[in-house]
């Protein structure tokens, strides 16, 4: 009797993480992000001996024009829905970037988080003339990565200062005022590891980088997520949110999205 139960144990569990996993598109979809960021890239590397993000790149210089950073955008977008999945800011999320870029034209705007230049490129080519665009990369290959795509798409000519900044934001961000002559942040595009954003913003604050409107823009709130993030914005007067809705890059079922977070200076009293 107990050893005819056991397989039919096994067939119930089966079938519960089964009708688990296709009722859970979280779940499918850190299954697929994990799949689709180690497993195809790992077997190209050995083949290819070369990385993701060199890829990209190269498709980038076979494939779109110099000098055309709208070119360059979708060159990296079809790579990274046909090819190869990379964690850009992506086509649909990159249209709300643009649209909150628009409408605060920043001169100064810091971005968190280079990666292969993607949303360096697409805000850079929305900055008025003048802006200073300053990017940081924990990551040397990657910001090497990020200046060449810079200078390819030729966004010198649009955007006074560019700068791609090697190292971790916790040790660049207290350095932005000697080092790189930033008295106060117009926009900041979070966009880093996601346990960074909270640290980040309060050292943002510390640092006196943050003036009244500074506007802080939050990829991935929602996956792979940034509750404590979200949590500490929402809460405090400090801060007045708006959430944009969207997937995940390179995704139609990864529910994703960005909050905006305007500073409204230190504890205003406006609010509670
Ligand atoms: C999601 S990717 C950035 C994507 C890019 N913003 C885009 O949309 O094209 C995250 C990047 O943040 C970098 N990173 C993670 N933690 C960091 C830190 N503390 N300081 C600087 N860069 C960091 C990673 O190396 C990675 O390249």
């Amino acid at each position: 009797m107990l050893e005819a139960s056991v397989p039919l144990l096994a067939a119930l569990l089966l079938g519960l993480l089964l009708l688990t996993l296709l009722l859970l598109p979280r779940v499918w979809g850190s299954l697929l992000l994990a799949w689709n960021v180690w497993a195809p890239p790992t077997v190209y590397n050995l083949l290819m001996g070369n990385s993701k993000e060199q890829r990209i790149l190269h498709h980038v210089l076979q494939h779109a024009t110099a000098g055309d950073p709208r070119s360059v955008i979708d060159a990296v977008d079809a790579y990274c829905s046909q090819k190869e999945w990379a964690m850009n800011v992506g086509d649909k999320k990159g249209e709300i970037v643009d649209a909150v870029l628009r409408d605060q034209q920043p001169r100064v705007l810091l971005e968190l988080g280079a990666y292969c230049g993607y949303s360096a490129v697409r805000m850079g080519r929305l900055l008025p003339p003048g802006a200073r665009l300053l990017t940081i990369e924990l990551n040397p290959d990657y910001a090497t990565i990020t200046q060449q795509m810079l200078d390819f798409a030729g966004l010198q000519d649009k955007v006074q200062y560019v700068t791609v900044i090697l190292g971790a934001s916790q040790d660049v961000i207290p350095q932005l005022r000697k080092k790189y002559d930033v008295d106060t942040l117009d926009m900041v595009f979070l966009d880093h590891w996601k346990d960074r954003y909270l640290p980040d913003t309060l050292l943002l604050e510390e640092c006196g980088l943050l003036r009244k409107g500074t506007v802080l823009l939050a990829d991935n709130v929602i996956f792979p997520g940034a509750p404590k993030f979200l949590e500490h914005v929402r809460g405090s007067s400090s801060f007045e949110c708006t959430h944009f809705p969207s997937y995940l890059e390179y995704s139609q079922v990864v529910v994703d999205g960005l909050e905006k977070a305007v500073y409204l200076g230190p504890g205003n009293p406006a609010r509670p």
